[in-house]
């Protein structure tokens, strides 16, 4: 039932300037991929057929790295480098799986995921922010095996003096997997959070979540949240958090991205030994 999935990569990566001035935040590459190629990978692992990418200006270096480059490819196959050959092929999403849709201002991830409204139809849609990286199982193939309608968010457990970087839920029923959600609030101080499960960049919701979004509040940080009008929708709409498998990279954050090289250089059979090596000499 879920086939389509939203990339909103309309942010203006602040915190990684000067890196992202002229270049999209969601372009910078762990190991060797681009995050949002992570994502990209991780939605197809789950089933979904179309991908739909919230652009913004500076952005089109993300709709080139999803097109042919007939001057690369002419060029690798001329010199019989065939392998890099069938890598630059093999990330090719098929004829219109691909649609952009500019988001105007960044104006909140709410806003971003409303601009995409008119490309989504009245089936529930994932929803994956390419800077949190996620290394093991497909978590949004998880999500939709454990998916039986209305929102849905992925979680998981943060130290509580960092819930002001999150959604933070108020958990209800807990089977350890999946969590209700009774409410959700945004970006929280650590003494008025009701909890310490954060939501990470990974959402299914119901087409009615645009109706709500059209109303454009604005809220933390003055900007239009996605889990503000998620959690309109409480009582109204089931809820559900999924404690998912893998580990979650915050790329959007320079501690997490340079945790996320480590961790994907150690996980590369190719890198590991060395990568060890180097980090045992450097390290006192
Ligand atoms: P962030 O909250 O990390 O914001 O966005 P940002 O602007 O990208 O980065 P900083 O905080 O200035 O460093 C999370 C995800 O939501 C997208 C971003 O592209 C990113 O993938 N987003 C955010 C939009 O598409 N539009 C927006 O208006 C805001």
């Amino acid at each position: 039932m879920i086939k389509k999935a939203i990339f909103p990569v309309g942010g203006l990566g602040t915190r990684f300037l000067p890196a992202t001035k002229a270049m999209p935040k969601e372009m910078l590459p762990v190991v060797d991929k681009p995050l949002i190629q992570y994502a990209v990978e991780e939605a197809a692992a789950a089933g979904i057929e179309e991908f739909i990418f919230v652009t913004g200006r500076n952005k089109t270096a993300i709709e080139d790295h999803f097109d042919h480059s007939f001057e690369l490819e002419a060029a690798l196959k001329a010199k019989g480098k065939s392998d890099a050959l069938s890598l630059v092929k093999a990330m090719m999403r098929g004829p219109g799986a691909v649609q952009y849709v500019r988001q105007q201002q960044a104006a909140g991830l709410g806003h971003a995921v409303w601009c995409a409204r008119h490309l989504v139809g009245d089936d529930p849609v994932a929803v994956l922010l390419a800077d949190d990286l996620i290394l093991g199982q497909s978590c949004v193939r998880e999500m939709i095996e454990a998916y039986d309608g209305g929102n849905m968010v992925a979680v998981m457990d943060v130290p509580r003096d960092q819930t002001g970087a999150y959604g933070i839920i108020t958990p209800g029923g807990d089977d350890g997997h999946v969590v209700d959600v009774r409410g959700l609030v945004e970006k929280p101080r650590p003494d008025k959070a009701p909890s310490t499960i954060g939501v990470v960049g990974r959402y299914i919701i119901t087409p009615e979540v645009f109706t709500t979004l059209d109303s454009q509040e604005r809220g933390a940080g003055g900007e239009i949240q996605l889990t503000d009008a998620l959690a309109k929708q409480i009582g109204s709409t089931p809820f559900k958090g999924l404690r998912f498998s893998g580990e979650r990279f915050d790329c959007g954050s320079k501690i997490g991205f340079l945790q996320a090289n480590i961790a994907f250089g150690l996980a590369d059979g190719a890198l590991e030994s060395d990568l060890r090596d180097w980090i045992t000499k450097r390290l006192p």
